[in-house]
């Protein structure tokens, strides 16, 4: 049996809940990788045997990103929307619609190799694992191959079927269709359901029937909410036991009071407020007020169109108020949690040997250099990619 070890880690974080700090940072540490997942972790001078070595020349060594808020398979280009948001429109659902038909037209091998390019370009970015969502098909074919595109590449996969109304439908028939003959079509290829509890898309009465329909099913369930304006949709979220409920950026107090006590993880997505001219939402009141928050990117062609986990991290500490600790943490224990994974974001025996050097002495610079790519070699399940 092969083992690694990578040794002369300046910085290891290994997110070890059980260590004093956030982080469980190690410092002059060595990390063990045997088969797919880490065997040991700990000071470098203590460090056991191993048949391979590999020397970090004292860099940090952190936790992959875990981006659980993607929605990557579609086709299509809304550059000019954004241009013109950029020139003082505002941030609407309905833009959506676009994105569905571009997304039917496609075939089954475009909507493939589009996904690959974006998971590629995620993976150069340092994410190890990422939820995709299905919601550009919004027919029963459509839902079911988005779904079945999405397989290939993770198993987070996401049926959100109820994502807008689509042109033709009315709500009620369209919620008979999700709660329905698609959710029939697409539970195979799904492990999460997720509706866009929002003005324009569904409200509370239908995103409950959605999530209960899918729960019934099998599915666990996740929510959009909150996004464009306040509403009902991060209370019924709780409410329900979701796991993680997703933008959150509009939130009274009864809100955050919900979260804390549902410990339903606030997954917060600041490249849509980047990309939307929208305000942040308040990270530093929902850590203070002990909710459980993850960050992700919310990859998608309409609000916010990037793979780049670090920039999540830089907007988080910059403008929501986080530490870089505090964000680092939610991209990786964070992202984990939102998406029931013990096995991921963290570093500890047992875990997946899921992990990136980075070109710095800290995990800090994921903050403290923005836009510059710092990661310089990733293992995913313990091979170097
Ligand atoms: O998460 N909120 C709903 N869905 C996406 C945006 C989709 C689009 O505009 O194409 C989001 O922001
Ligand atoms: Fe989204």
């Amino acid at each position: 049996m092969t083992t690694t070890v990578i040794t002369n880690i300046g910085q290891l974080v290994t997110n070890d809940p059980e260590a004093d700090d956030l982080l469980g940072i190690v410092v002059d540490a060595a990390l063990v990788i045997e088969r797919s997942t880490v065997a040991w972790v700990g000071r470098a001078a203590d460090a056991p045997a191993a048949d391979a070595q590999i020397d970090a020349g004292g860099r940090a060594v952190v936790p992959g990103f875990v981006d659980s808020h993607s929605h990557l398979v579609f086709a299509g280009d809304r550059s000019a929307e954004f241009a013109a948001r950029m020139a003082g429109e505002s941030y609407a659902a309905g833009g959506i619609r676009t994105t569905v038909a571009a997304t039917r037209a496609a075939t089954d091998e475009q909507l493939t190799s589009h996904v690959a390019r974006l998971v590629d370009e995620m993976r150069r970015q340092g994410t190890t694992t990422v939820e995709i969502k299905s919601g550009y098909g919004l027919t029963v074919h459509d839902e079911a191959r988005s779904l079945a595109v999405a397989r290939q590449f993770t198993e987070e996969t996401t049926y959100l079927g109820a994502h807008v109304v689509p042109e033709g439908a009315t709500p009620e028939e369209y919620v008979a269709l999700v709660t329905g003959p698609m959710l029939d079509a697409c539970a195979p290829h799904a492990r999460w359901v997720d509706a866009f509890c929002e003005t324009g898309a569904f409200d509370a009465d239908q995103s409950r029937a959605v999530l209960e329909a899918g729960t019934a099913a099998g599915l666990r369930g996740r929510l959009h909410a909150n996004q464009l304006g306040p509403g009902p949709g991060v209370r019924l979220a709780c409410e329900l036991g979701l796991t993680a409920v997703d933008h959150c950026t509009y939130l009274a107090e009864e809100d955050i009071a919900a979260l804390a006590e549902s410990g339903t993880i606030a997954t917060l997505l600041p490249g849509v407020e980047f990309s939307t001219r929208q305000p942040y939402p308040d990270g530093r009141r929902l850590v203070e007020a002990g909710v459980r928050v993850a960050l992700a990117t919310d990859c998608n062609p309409g609000s916010c169109f990037t793979s780049s986990i670090p920039l999540c991290v830089a907007l988080a500490v910059r403008e929501m108020g986080m530490t870089p600790a505090e964000a680092l943490h939610a991209v990786t224990a964070g992202g984990a949690a939102a998406l029931a994974r013990e096995d991921v974001g963290i570093l500890v025996p047992g875990g997946r040997a899921d992990l990136l050097l980075l070109d710095a002495p800290s995990y800090v610079h994921l903050a403290y250099r923005p836009g510059v790519p710092l990661v310089a070699a990733t293992w995913v399940g313990g091979r170097p990619v």
